[in-house]
């Protein structure tokens, strides 16, 4: 399957190396102006419309930028390809959704559900029955217990943990290393051991 990666900085590179390894034959990337001219050998195009592929992923580490770009493509008529790590372990009742990346290391367990456009990066844990919506970031190493919520396009850090059945909302950001022992209301940025209230985001 003729894969394009839609993308071209650090992440993306993630992505080109997990999608060969899970057999995809990558294509291209689509990059900018003034950027690498390859990744990892990959050719970096201005634009989607100079090659020929069957399905793309949208690999930028940004939740907004990635959901725009994910959205634009969709409109398109383009398909989104779940990309998961061969090293990944995911129980056979988990769903995935379209244009996910699952990088390497990462556990989901039982009856877990992860919507479209999320990546779960390097080494987190999501455990049974966990939700979590379209364009989240599950950042390296964090662990989220079971009953887990995530709302859409929110971004846990690298190393968070979350207590069973906590509810973070829409849109927040809990910094790197946070403890979230309760909720997360929408729009709020958590940090710290506990987790607490930094600001709104935008402020
Ligand atoms: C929480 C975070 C979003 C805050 O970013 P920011 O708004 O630019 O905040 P600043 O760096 O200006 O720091 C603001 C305050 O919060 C503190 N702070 C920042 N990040 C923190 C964290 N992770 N844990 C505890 N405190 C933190 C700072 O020390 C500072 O405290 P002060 O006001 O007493 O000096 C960011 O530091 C973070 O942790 N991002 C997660 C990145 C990540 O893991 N991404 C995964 C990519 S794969």
């Amino acid at each position: 399957m003729r894969l394009l990666v839609v993308g071209a900085g650090g992440h993306a590179k993630v992505v080109i190396d997990a999608a060969r390894l899970a057999g995809f034959d990558v294509v291209a990337a689509v990059g900018h102006e003034g950027g690498a001219e390859a990744l990892l050998g990959v050719p970096v195009l201005l634009a989607a419309q100079d090659v020929a592929f069957d399905v793309f992923i949208a690999a930028i580490g940004d939740n907004a930028a990635r959901a725009r770009a994910f959205a634009a493509y969709v409109a398109q008529g383009l398909t989104p390809a779940t990309v998961v790590h061969p090293t990944a372990v995911i129980a056979e009742t988990v769903t995935l959704g379209a244009g996910t990346f699952v990088a390497a290391g990462v556990i989901v367990n039982v009856d877990a559900r992860v919507g479209q456009d999320v990546i779960l990066n390097t080494g987190c844990t999501v455990d049974h029955d966990c939700v979590v919506g379209d364009h989240v970031l599950i950042g390296p190493t964090a662990s989220l217990c079971g009953g887990v919520s995530v709302g859409t396009g929110t971004l846990l850090g690298a190393g968070v943990s979350v207590v069973p059945r906590a509810c973070i909302g829409d849109n927040s950001v809990v910094g790197a290393g946070a403890a979230v022992i309760g909720d997360v209301p929408d729009g709020m940025v958590f940090a710290g051991v506990p987790a607490q209230p930094i600001r709104p985001i935008g402020a």
